[in-house]
């Protein structure tokens, strides 16, 4: 932090502290899959359905089945209300968060249908796409979908000069010195692979380097917190 604006974060963390996480599975009975995932301020919910025959027919895959993912934030989860309906930032969100799935789910054995996954915000305090790909992941592990890995996911954030583990609104609306700058990232279970790397701001090659091995440890804490939740305890860290 020495040079930073930034030096000491408003809530008390030190930089590579996660907020206090919580996961649930079985949160939406009559789904296939459900899961929530928390993190300080911010929740999101995730409901799996499928696999299911896509309709229509000609967009139907032979070899496997496909993944459908759609993001959206509830009306009352800012202080502000939300529009409801589909934004530029939610199709984007949805599309990155489908990819980032794709790599760990095997849709192989369901040649024709479609696995939905609907990912709710009922409170946003920063990280709503990477709190949503955590419970998106669980929810999708409780519905008993084929997963070559699991996949967790964090937001790694900078404040002037200073990278952060798990920003909050507050740090990524800093605005003196260098600014703010969001780095959303999910990385798989075992290999490690990076399946969602986001860049919203202004950052060095060398403090990016820095920032994904800051997101791969602190999604450590994020999978013990899934892998607790899918074992039937409430998952949490630090809460
Ligand atoms: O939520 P995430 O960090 O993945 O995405 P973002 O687009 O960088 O949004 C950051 C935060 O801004 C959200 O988590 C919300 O707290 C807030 N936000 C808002 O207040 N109104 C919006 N229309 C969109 C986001």
């Amino acid at each position: 932090m020495a040079g930073s604006l930034y030096k000491k974060r408003f809530d008390g963390r030190t930089v590579n502290e996660v907020r206090p996480m919580k996961a649930s599975v079985g949160v939406v009975p009559s789904a296939d899959g459900s899961a929530t995932f928390e993190t300080g301020g911010t929740k999101a919910m995730a409901v799996v359905r499928g696999p299911r025959t896509l309709h229509p027919q000609h967009m139907q895959n032979a070899r496997t089945g496909i993944l459908r993912v759609s993001y959206g934030m509830m009306p009352f989860s800012v202080w502000d209300r939300i529009r409801p309906g589909p934004s530029r930032r939610s199709e984007e969100i949805s599309k990155v968060c489908e990819w980032a799935l794709d790599a760990v789910i095997d849709l192989s054995g369901f040649p024709n249908t479609v696995v939905d996954v609907f990912i709710q915000i009922p409170k946003a305090d920063a990280g709503t796409r990477v709190a949503g790909l955590n419970a998106a992941a669980l929810a999708l592990a409780h519905a008993g979908i084929p997963m070559k890995e699991m996949l967790s996911a964090i937001a790694v954030g900078k404040a002037d000069k200073t990278l952060l583990v798990d920003v909050d609104k507050a740090e990524e609306d800093f605005h003196d010195g260098e600014g703010a700058t969001d780095v959303p990232l999910a990385f798989t279970s075992r290999k490690k692979d990076i399946s969602l790397l986001q860049l919203d701001g202004k950052i060095s090659p060398s403090e990016l380097s820095e920032a994904i091995e800051m997101g791969r440890k602190a999604c450590e804490d994020v999978l013990k917190v899934q892998m607790d939740a899918l074992k039937g305890a409430t998952g949490e860290k630090n809460g």
